[in-house]
């Protein structure tokens, strides 16, 4: 459990569900359109799924009621996909999203700025990479203040969705990384 002024992030509880499935059922952004819940039942199995996931998967939690606001993770990995498996797993890509009525209080820096100080200090982090869409200015905002550096745009990186004849929208997707010498551990 990691805690903070307003906020606990901790792994996922089955009575999350109701919680999860109301950020869950229309997922703002492209890259979470795989993730669309659609009825409470699939929230529940979902959650279910994630009850195991104890040390790279956290809800996001509201101290002053408990509510789960939010998700974030990230799971180790060698940053680079042709590497032979001896690979030190010490790159790690979180993914945020918060429940819309949540958003613009700066409770997304809070968890990632916490989240990042847990992966740096105590799971052997060695770099913290993002990526990003380019319509993404919240995500972007949130990175920056994270003190990341843009390190480039992918033109047309990937597709998440389909337009309406059917074709792949490609996304145009901006990397960004620090490393943890560059990170200030608390
Ligand atoms: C990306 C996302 C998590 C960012 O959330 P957010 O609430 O904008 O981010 P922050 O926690 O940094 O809050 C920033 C805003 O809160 C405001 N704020 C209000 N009270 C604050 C406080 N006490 N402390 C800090 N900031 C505060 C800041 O001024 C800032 O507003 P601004 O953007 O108008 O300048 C959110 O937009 C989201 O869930 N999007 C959908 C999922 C998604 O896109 N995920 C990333 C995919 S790449």
């Amino acid at each position: 459990m990691i805690e903070t002024e307003r906020l606990i992030l901790r792994p996922f509880k089955e009575a999350d569900t109701e919680d999860v499935f109301e950020y869950l059922k229309e997922p703002l952004v492209h890259c979470f359109a795989c993730m669309k819940l659609n009825t409470l039942d699939d929230a529940k199995a979902e959650v279910l799924n994630r009850v195991k996931e104890t040390e790279y998967y956290f809800a996001i939690v509201l101290k002053e009621n408990g509510k789960v606001i939010g998700e974030i993770d990230a799971y180790p990995e060698s940053g680079e996909p042709h590497q032979d498996e001896n690979a030190v797993l010490d790159n790690f890509s979180p993914c945020w999203m918060l429940n819309k009525d949540y958003h613009g209080k700066g409770y997304a820096y809070e968890a990632a700025y916490a989240f990042f100080d847990y992966l740096f200090g105590e799971k052997g982090a060695r770099r913290i990479y993002a990526y990003t869409e380019d319509y993404n200015v919240p995500s972007q905002k949130l990175c920056e203040k994270l003190g990341m550096r843009r390190e480039g745009l992918f033109k047309e990186f990937v597709s998440f969705v389909n337009d309406a004849d059917g074709n792949p929208i490609y996304e145009n997707t901006y990397q960004y990384a620090i490393l943890k010498k560059e990170w200030k551990l608390k």
